[in-house]
């Protein structure tokens, strides 16, 4: 089977970055089937702006599972499907075990009963907790803080020993913070509850919220705010793209850092929000939160070595640009 007619199975499809990356794998001349359970997806985004079959029902559901890849020829996994407010993990975190980790589990062990043996799974930086040294790379020792970071090392974890035992092979992208939307405008980032800045900062200036909150204006950064790493979903979708390619072509498990390289401030996003959109946002210095690091900002070289991935979206006004183009056709 040539790769450019092979099946792929999106877990979370209808989400925010899986949607980018069904866009990504349709335009490199992939068939998707989509498996969201629309807890946070958007069923329109996969039905009639990426026009592909969406499956509603869990990763938790085995039966389903099991219907879906004997009716299914699917050549490989993409699991996006995760539940991904670090706040609420802490609060309840069998909610982040059993969705993250347990659906996790059963959709690998059915994957594994239907004999396919490809996947690609959504880490996060989280898994490095408070980081030792920035940029953060591939080697750094993994100290998640909270449950939802936890939950996605325990799922490294198991890929790893999925590998051993069963030659699974897999692509873990451990991804900073992603953030903007695509540049044509046909899918974007639509949570809700929103926690992430850079909507968050757009809601304030399409009056939607009164004010943004900055949290820790005392952090031994130049401007006193956090730094992250805001990484481009299109650039994410594209790497994802090139780790499936590298599984087909062959290629051993392995893991990636997915960042910018860059890190901004937050005051430098609010700075550049108001220059894109030309508002004013109203900014609450607040105190610091606990367990938010000063930066975070990953060193995403192993990608650009092994898969010749290449960040095409590094520039932060283009990043914020793509989301406010979005978020006024959706929100405005
Ligand atoms: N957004 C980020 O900055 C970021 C950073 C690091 C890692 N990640 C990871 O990337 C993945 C996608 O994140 P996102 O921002 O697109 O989130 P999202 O909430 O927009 O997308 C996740 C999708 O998965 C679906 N889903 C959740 N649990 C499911 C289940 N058990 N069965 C079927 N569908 C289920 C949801 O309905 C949603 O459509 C997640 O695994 C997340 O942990 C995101």
């Amino acid at each position: 089977m040539s790769q450019t007619q092979s099946t792929i199975l999106v877990t979370g499809g209808a989400g925010y970055i899986g949607s980018h990356a069904v866009l990504s794998l349709q335009q490199a001349g992939y068939d998707v089937v989509v498996l969201d359970n629309l807890v946070y997806g958007h069923r329109e985004l996969v039905e009639e702006v990426l026009q592909t079959k969406l499956i509603v029902g869990d990763t938790n559901d085995r039966p389903l599972l099991d219907n879906l890849f004997a009716t299914h020829e699917i050549a490989a996994v993409m699991h996006f499907a995760a539940y991904a407010y670090v706040g609420e993990s802490v609060g309840n975190p069998a909610k982040y075990y059993r969705n993250n980790v347990t659906g996790t589990l059963t959709l690998l062990e059915a994957m594994l009963a239907a004999n396919i043996k490809k996947f690609v799974f959504s880490s996060t930086c989280a898994t490095y907790g408070v980081p030792k040294t920035v940029p953060i790379p591939e080697e750094h020792p993994q100290a998640p803080i909270n449950p939802y970071g936890m939950s996605k090392l325990m799922v490294e974890q198991i890929l790893a020993d999925f590998h051993t035992a069963y030659d699974f092979k897999s692509v873990c992208f451990r991804y900073f913070n992603a953030a903007g939307a695509d540049p044509d405008g046909r899918l974007g980032e639509d949570h809700n509850p929103e926690t992430h800045l850079i909507p968050l900062v757009l809601q304030a200036a399409l009056g939607k919220r009164d004010s943004i909150s900055v949290f820790g204006t005392d952090y031994p950064t130049p401007d006193g705010t956090c730094i992250r790493d805001y990484i481009h979903v299109n650039d994410l979708a594209t790497a994802h793209v090139l780790g499936l390619n590298y599984l087909f072509s062959g290629g051993d498990s392995q893991v990636f850092n997915l960042g910018n390289g860059n890190g901004f401030s937050v005051r430098e996003v609010i700075e550049m929000a108001k220059e894109v959109t030309g508002r004013d946002i109203k900014v609450v210095e607040c105190d610091r939160r606990p367990g938010d690091p000063p930066a975070l900002v990953g060193s995403s070289d192993k990608a650009k070595d092994m898969l010749g991935w290449q960040s095409q979206y590094a520039d932060l006004r283009q990043i914020i640009t793509h989301a406010w183009n979005w978020h006024q056709q959706r929100h405005g």
